[in-house]
């Protein structure tokens, strides 16, 4: 089933930076009418100048939202859709990362981590399904991680975050697979963006092991999947092969990790 992003509505969550940002400006090109929310205004301003340029007969929208402040996600649902007169296309990306080992981690961190990147999330496509279901369709596109599928060292915070945003996707894609709303989930490899500067985390494990990707490649793929109507992709697309094969032997995945996180551990004492 094609699916064209021309004439659509999008509202984009985190579109100030990143994956977001990259996102809008990949939907305007495309055509479509971008609504774009975040913290950082100034960051927002310039984003929505690069969909201004992009698609010039769209009104793009932005807001200053906290998504973490949770009593105000519905009604911020519904004013983007009646702001952008009906949203076609969620666009679930605003998130926040966690990498520190799990004896390290602090009790607030990892109550944040789950309010901004699972329960904002869910409250925001719940208080737009009923609107999409009553227009006959939709689309729900979430923004997880291969986090959710790899068990990354230092990362089990943020990784159940993704864990479970992911299976509340994969969930009510079964419940509503007829009704015309379609879910769709992505999960980035290491994609250059600014969350790898983001204070208060270790540095990343992945290093050299995984070259980074810049975000137009994760937007390329994000309309080739609406346009395909793929649930699930990876990006890069081999991460397939590595989940099916910790799909085989959890345990054995598990340990060589840890024998991988080990080496890395070492690797600076004997240079
Ligand atoms: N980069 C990667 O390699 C990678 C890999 C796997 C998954 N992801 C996921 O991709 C998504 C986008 O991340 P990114 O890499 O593009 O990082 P980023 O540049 O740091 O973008 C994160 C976005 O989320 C927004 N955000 C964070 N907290 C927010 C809050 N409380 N309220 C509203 N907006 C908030 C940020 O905007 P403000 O700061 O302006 O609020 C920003 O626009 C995240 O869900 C992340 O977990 C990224």
């Amino acid at each position: 089933m094609a699916y064209n992003v021309d004439g659509k509505k999008v509202l984009i969550t985190g579109g100030s930076s990143g994956i977001g940002a990259d996102l809008a400006r990949g939907f305007a090109e495309g055509g479509a009418t971008v609504g774009i929310c975040a913290r950082r205004t100034d960051r927002l301003t310039e984003v929505l100048e690069i969909c201004r340029k992009a698609n010039p007969d769209a009104d793009h929208r932005m807001w200053t939202i906290d998504l973490s402040d949770l009593d105000a996600v519905q009604p911020f649902a519904l004013e983007a859709d009646d702001a952008l007169g009906g949203i076609d296309v969620l666009v679930n990306n605003a998130g926040i990362p966690k990498r520190r080992k799990v004896t390290e981690l602090r009790l607030d961190e990892v109550d944040s981590l789950m309010t901004i990147n699972y329960l904002s999330p869910v409250r925001l496509t719940l208080a737009l399904l009923p609107r999409m279901l009553a227009r006959g369709g939709g689309r729900v596109v979430t923004i997880s991680s291969i986090a959710a599928r790899l068990a990354p060292p230092s990362e089990a915070a943020y990784a159940a975050t993704k864990a479970a945003i992911t299976a509340f996707v994969e969930s009510a894609a079964v419940d509503l697979w007829d009704s015309g709303v379609r879910f769709h989930l992505v999960n980035p490899g290491i994609i250059e963006t600014e969350l790898f500067d983001l204070p208060d985390n270790d540095a990343s494990m992945a290093g050299d092991d995984v070259p980074p990707l810049p975000p137009a490649a994760l937007t390329d793929a994000v309309l080739k999947q609406l346009d395909d109507d793929t649930f699930e992709i990876n990006v890069p697309d081999w991460f397939k092969d590595v989940i099916a094969g910790k799909a085989q032997d959890t345990g054995v995945f598990l340990a060589g990790s840890a024998a991988w996180l080990a080496q890395k551990q070492a690797a600076p004492q004997q240079a």
